[in-house]
């Protein structure tokens, strides 16, 4: 798992720089699209909705790649493999990796805890934020998450450029798992909506 974390990191470093700027626009592009369709759906339909996490998949089970034996809803499944890719990326990131300090001391010393437990809370809290129902987050709020003095894992308060790169790195992350431009867009409104609670200097 350490070697493949490595190999991950080094591959995805070459990545980042190249498609940073055309990213920056894209995500922003997608974004209004994918608000303004959200708007005209809502308007024109009050039938039940279809959410982005069963745009992703939804409640249909599929076999867990990562645990042989196990079933996992094929949203969640998505939305897992975008964390994870996601979360190498930043590693890789020089942008905004000092953030992630804890982090990377423990995955280069070889301890994965930290990582698995970051890697279900997001998960889970793409799951509630995307409509998934047999799910919940049970982590800490979005302040407090991104505050140093209430998450010792957290280094330091992060502003909006930073937010910004961490918006870039999850769409590189969702490009490599093949996610359609309008499911980035739409998962780049979903992360917008908590910038001012992640954002703290
Ligand atoms: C939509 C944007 C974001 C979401 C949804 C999000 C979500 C989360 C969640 C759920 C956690 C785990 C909380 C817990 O364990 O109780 C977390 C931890 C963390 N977040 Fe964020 N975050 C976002 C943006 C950012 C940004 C922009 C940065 C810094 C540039 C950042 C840095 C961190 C760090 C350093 C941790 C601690 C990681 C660890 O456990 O080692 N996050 N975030």
């Amino acid at each position: 798992m350490k070697s493949k974390i490595h190999e991950l990191l080094g591959k995805t470093n070459m990545n980042v720089s190249k498609c940073r700027k055309n990213l920056t626009i894209l995500v922003a592009a997608l974004g209004i699209i994918s608000f303004s369709m959200l708007q005209s759906c809502s308007k024109s339909s009050s039938s039940a909705k279809q959410t982005l996490y069963d745009s992703l998949g939804g409640t249909t089970k599929v076999n867990d790649p990562a645990n042989s034996g196990q079933m996992i809803e094929k949203g969640r499944l998505g939305l897992r493999s975008v964390v994870d890719s996601a979360i190498f990326v930043i590693a890789a990131d020089s942008k905004i990796n000092e953030y992630f300090q804890v982090l990377l001391g423990e995955v280069g010393s070889g301890n994965l805890t930290g990582f698995q437990a970051l890697s279900k809370n997001l998960t889970d809290f793409f799951c509630v934020a995307t409509g998934a129902k047999n799910f919940s987050y049970t982590g800490k709020n979005m302040h407090d998450a991104h505050d140093p003095a209430t998450n010792s894992r957290m280094n330091g308060k992060a502003q909006n450029s930073d937010f910004d790169q961490f918006i870039v790195d999850v769409v590189i992350a969702a490009q490599k798992n093949g996610l359609s431009n309008q499911l980035i867009g739409q998962v780049g409104v979903v992360i917008n909506s908590v910038r001012s609670q992640v954002v703290q200097r």
